[in-house]
């Protein structure tokens, strides 16, 4: 099993960092492989639309991305994790997202039929967590959900989200209890999910359905 946590902020000990490390922890604690990768360490252009993907779905743009592929397809479930900024997610979260469209894959007849490649290859799970500095949630505005939105797209079920509200110092969030909790909750809830998944597998062969 392995698990994958992407940081869209650029504060390496910012909010958004320790809380995904926070939800990482359960599956540390169970020895299962974890992987955290903070975008602003990799060169990722945005996605041109070229359309270059759609045959093999492989994007065509030769960057950093293409290290990020194997870590995406190899993952059994992906923490996504962004900070507010005017509403919506990073430009570096933005950028990832969009570089994930070469795992969408369209019905060249009726493109009202597509889906996400992890559909094809079977379930994959997700967790969400979105950071913001005021108090009100609608100040945090589509964070959560450009993340959440995005991943069920790419074929994730999104079993938890976490919106931890007014955070704005780096690393406020290592003296906030209640958002440390939520997120080490939101990791456990994934796990349980990804557990859950492994003992209904082992059912499936074992009575042979
Ligand atoms: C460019 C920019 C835009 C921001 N926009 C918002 C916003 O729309 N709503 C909000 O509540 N906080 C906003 N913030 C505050 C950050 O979301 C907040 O400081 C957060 O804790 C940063 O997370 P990090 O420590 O992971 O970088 C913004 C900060 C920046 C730098």
């Amino acid at each position: 099993m392995k698990i994958l946590g992407v940081v869209g902020s650029r504060r390496k000990k910012g909010n958004t960092s320790t809380l995904i490390q926070e939800a990482l922890k359960p599956f540390k604690l169970n020895n299962i492989d974890t992987k955290l990768i903070f975008l602003d360490d990799y060169n990722i252009s945005d996605c041109t639309g070229c359309e270059g993907c759609k045959e093999t779905y492989k994007c065509v743009i030769n960057d950093d991305m293409q290290q990020l592929y194997p870590d995406i397809l190899e993952a059994d479930a992906i923490i996504l994790g962004s900070p507010a900024y005017f509403y919506n997610v990073s430009a570096d979260m933005k950028a990832f997202i969009d570089r994930c469209y070469c795992f969408e894959i369209f019905d060249k007849e009726d493109r009202s039929v597509w889906m996400g490649l992890n559909e094809a290859i079977g379930g994959k799970y997700a967790t969400v967590i979105a950071v913001s500095e005021q108090e009100k949630e609608e100040d945090m505005g589509f964070t959560a959900e450009a993340m959440s939105k995005s991943l069920e797209a790419l074929g994730y079920r999104v079993v938890s989200t976490v919106k931890a509200l007014h955070l704005f110092k780096a690393g406020e969030a290592l003296n906030n209890n209640k958002v440390l909790e939520d997120a080490n909750k939101a990791g456990e809830k994934l796990l349980k999910h990804l557990q859950l998944k492994e003992k209904v597998k082992a059912q499936i062969s074992k009575n042979h359905l």
